[in-house]
C-alpha cells in the first residue's frame, strides 16, 4: 500500500468539497508533499488498540505484517492468539488446502468445488476468480501470499488472450470467469483453459471479475506490503485495461454500469440487468481500489483524473437514487408520475403502482438499504447481500447508510439471516414473476440458489461490514449459527427455504468458498485489522453531499 498516495488523495479530500470538485487539478495536488491529517479513528483502529493485539500496527494505512507464517500448515488462527479455536478451523484449512490447483508445481487457485458425489461436475473443477477471493483472503490472513500472487499474474496473462465468442470479439481487458489447468501425464504437460463467457451457462461474461482482480491486487499488496507486484508494467496494463472497459464513453446518462443479467455472482437469468448493485458496489470499489495503486506516470495520472470524476458522480448517483429507508419509501409512495424537465422530482418516472407489496413490510422505521436496480421506470427493491456489504466495505455508503444497513439486518434478522447466514437476495420471486424473469428456471425457484437462497460464503462479507461499523456481535451470531451446521452438512453451497434451513437442492457440498468464506469470517472476527485488506476508509472528498436535491 503507497501510504503517500493514500495520505495525498486525502489532503484533496480535505481542501476541496464535492461542488468545487468539478475542476480541480488533480495532478497538481497528487504531486503535493504529504501532509499528516487528522481524522477519526475507524472502529478498526478502535479495535486495535483495545484489543492489545502484539503486533506492530501502529499505522494501519502501512503494509500489515504477514506474520511470516508461510510454508506451515497450522492455521493461523490457532496458533497467534488465545483464542480457542472451533474444531471446525482445522477441518476447513484441510479441506480449503485440498481444493488446491497446480500449475506446473505451482499452486494458482482452488477449485469451486471438491464434491465427489456429485455426479455432475459442470464447471464446478475449474478455479473461479470471484471464488478464489475468500481462498486467497484466508492465505493472506495466514500469512501465504505466495498463492495469491500466482493467481493474480496467472490470471493477468490469461487477460492478454485474444478472446471470442463466435464471430464477435470481447473488449481487451475482460477477465475470464474461471479456467482450469489439463494436466497431461503422459507428456507430463500443464496446460490451461479459461472461459471468458464462451462456455459459461448463458455465454455472459463476467463484469465482477475485473473487479475483483483489482480489489484482490490491493488485498495482496495491503497485507504483505509488497508494491512491486501492482508496480510492474503488466499489473499496471491489466488495472488500465479493465478501467478502460467500464470508464468508456457512451450513451449513458447515468455513471453506473449498465449490465447483462447473469454477469455477476448471480450468473443466470435473475432479473438484474440493467444497474444491479453488486456490480456498482464492486466497480465503486474496485475504482477505488486502483486509485491507491495506479502510478504517478502520465497514463496513470490520466485513469485517476478519470477514475476521481467517476467516482464522485457514481457515489452521488448511488447515495441518492439506490438507497431507501422508511421516509424515502414513503416519498416514492406519493409520487407524482409524467414530469418532464430537470425539475422532475420523479426523475425516472417509477410509477408508485409498481412498488411491490412486501416492502412496505418490510421497510423497519430505523434502518435502509441499496436496492437492487434503478432504471428509467424500473426500481427493483429487492435487497442483495453482496452489493450492499461491499457498499459499506467500499465506503459507497455513508457512515449513516452503514449504520441503516446494519441497524436493517438487525431488525429484519429471520428474513436476511435466518438459520443459515445469509440470504443471497431477498424476497424470492415466484409464480407468474418467477416464469417472467427467470424463464422458468428450475434451479432458480422460489427460495433456492440465486432466488432467495443461503450462501454461507456470504458471511465473510458480513463480517467484515460488522467490523467496519463497530457491530462485531451482529457477525458473532451469524458464525455461530452457521457453526452449527456447515461441517455437519458438508459445506454446502447453498441453503433452501425461507429460514435458509434445507441444505439447497442442488447445492454442491465441499464448496470452496463456503469453507474459505467461514476461515476469513472467523480470522477477521479474532484479529479485526485483517479487514483493513478488504475495507477502504471514508474518503472525504467522496462524501456526499447528500442534498437530495430540491427534486428527489
Ligand atoms: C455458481 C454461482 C457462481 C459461482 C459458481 C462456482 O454458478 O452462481 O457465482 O462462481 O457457481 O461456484
Amino acid at each position: 500500500m503507497d501510504a503517500t498516495r493514500e495520505a495525498g488523495l486525502r489532503n484533496v479530500s480535505s481542501v476541496c468539497s464535492i461542488p468545487e470538485m468539478d475542476d480541480f487539478d488533480l495532478t497538481k495536488l497528487l504531486d503535493k508533499p504529504r501532509l499528516t491529517i487528522k481524522r477519526e479513528r475507524s472502529f478498526d483502529e478502535r479495535s486495535l488498540s483495545e484489543m492489545s493485539i502484539s503486533r506492530g500496527l501502529d499505522n494501519l494505512e502501512l503494509a500489515y505484517s504477514p506474520g511470516g507464517r508461510s510454508g506451515l500448515d497450522t492455521p493461523g488462527s490457532s496458533t497467534r492468539n488465545s483464542f480457542e479455536p472451533h474444531p471446525m478451523v482445522a477441518e476447513a484449512w484441510e479441506a480449503l488446502r485440498r481444493s488446491l490447483v497446480h500449475f506446473r508445481g505451482q499452486p494458482v487457485g482452488t477449485i469451486a468445488a471438491y464434491d465427489h458425489a456429485s455426479e455432475e461436475v459442470l464447471n464446478y473443477d475449474q478455479v473461479f476468480v470471484r471464488d478464489f477471493v475468500p481462498s486467497a483472503l484466508a492465505f493472506l490472513m495466514n500469512g501465504e501470499p505466495d498463492i495469491v500472487k500466482n493467481f493474480l499474474l496467472k490470471t493477468l496473462q490469461l487477460q492478454g488472450w485474444e478472446k471470442r465468442i463466435d464471430k464477435f470479439r470481447l473488449g481487451e481487458g475482460a477477465m475470464p470467469a474461471s479456467f482450469k489447468v489439463l494436466h497431461d501425464p503422459e507428456r507430463k504437460t500443464d496446460t490451461i483453459v479459461a472461459d471468458f463467457g464462451e462456455s459459461a451457462i448463458g455465454r455472459v461474461a463476467p463484469v465482477d471479475s475485473g473487479f475483483w482482480w483489482i480489489i484482490l491486487l490491493r488485498a495482496y499488496t495491503k497485507s504483505t506490503g509488497d508494491l512491486s507486484l501492482a508496480e510492474t508494467p503488466d499489473c499496471q496494463k491489466g488495472m488500465r485495461l479493465i478501467l478502460t472497459l467500464c470508464l468508456s464513453e457512451g450513451f449513458d446518462t447515468f455513471p453506473t454500469l449498465l449490465c447483462a443479467d447473469g454477469c455477476s455472482m448471480i450468473d443466470r437469468r435473475m432479473g438484474i440487468y440493467g444497474y444491479p448493485i453488486e456490480i456498482q458496489a464492486l466497480f465503486f470499489m474496485a475504482l477505488r481500489c486502483s486509485l491507491t495503486m495506479l502510478k504517478h506516470d502520465t497514463e496513470g495520472k490520466e485513469f485517476m483524473e478519470r477514475i476521481m470524476k467517476r467516482l464522485h458522480a457514481l457515489s452521488f448517483h448511488m447515495r441518492s437514487y439506490f438507497w431507501i429507508d422508511f421516509q424515502q419509501l414513503n416519498d416514492i409512495y406519493r409520487y407524482k408520475t409524467e414530469e418532464y424537465s430537470h425539475t422532475a422530482v420523479n426523475k425516472f418516472n417509477v410509477i408508485p403502482d409498481s412498488i411491490p407489496d412486501w416492502v412496505f413490510d418490510f421497510m423497519p422505521t430505523r434502518g435502509g438499504y441499496f436496492i437492487g436496480n434503478v432504471s428509467p421506470a424500473r426500481m427493483d427493491f429487492r435487497w442483495f447481500a453482496l452489493g450492499n456489504c461491499v457498499a459499506i466495505l467500499s465506503s459507497l455508503a455513508t457512515p449513516e447508510q452503514a449504520s441503516a444497513i446494519m441497524d436493517l439486518f438487525e431488525a429484519r434478522w429471520e428474513e436476511l439471516v435466518g438459520e443459515m447466514p445469509i440470504k443471497i437476495c431477498y424476497p424470492a420471486i415466484e409464480s407468474h414473476e418467477w416464469r417472467i424473469v427467470t424463464g422458468c428456471d428450475p434451479k432458480n425457484t422460489r427460495w433456492s440458489y440465486h432466488n432467495g437462497g443461503s450462501w454461507p460464503v456470504l458471511l465473510w462479507l458480513l463480517t467484515a461490514a460488522c467490523i467496519k461499523t463497530g457491530r462485531p456481535q451482529i457477525a458473532r451470531r451469524a458464525i455461530e449459527l452457521a457453526e452449527s451446521r456447515l461441517l455437519k452438512d458438508g459445506w454446502p453451497e447453498y441453503y433452501d427455504g425461507k429460514l435458509g434451513r434445507y441444505i439447497g437442492k442442488q447445492a454442491r457440498k465441499y464448496q470452496t468458498w463456503s469453507i474459505a468464506g467461514y476461515l476469513v469470517a472467523k480470522m477477521m472476527l479474532e484479529d479485526p485489522s485483517h479487514s483493513g485488506m478488504i475495507s477502504l476508509e471514508d474518503d472525504r472528498q467522496l462524501k456526499p453531499i447528500i442534498k437530495r436535491s430540491y427534486s428527489f
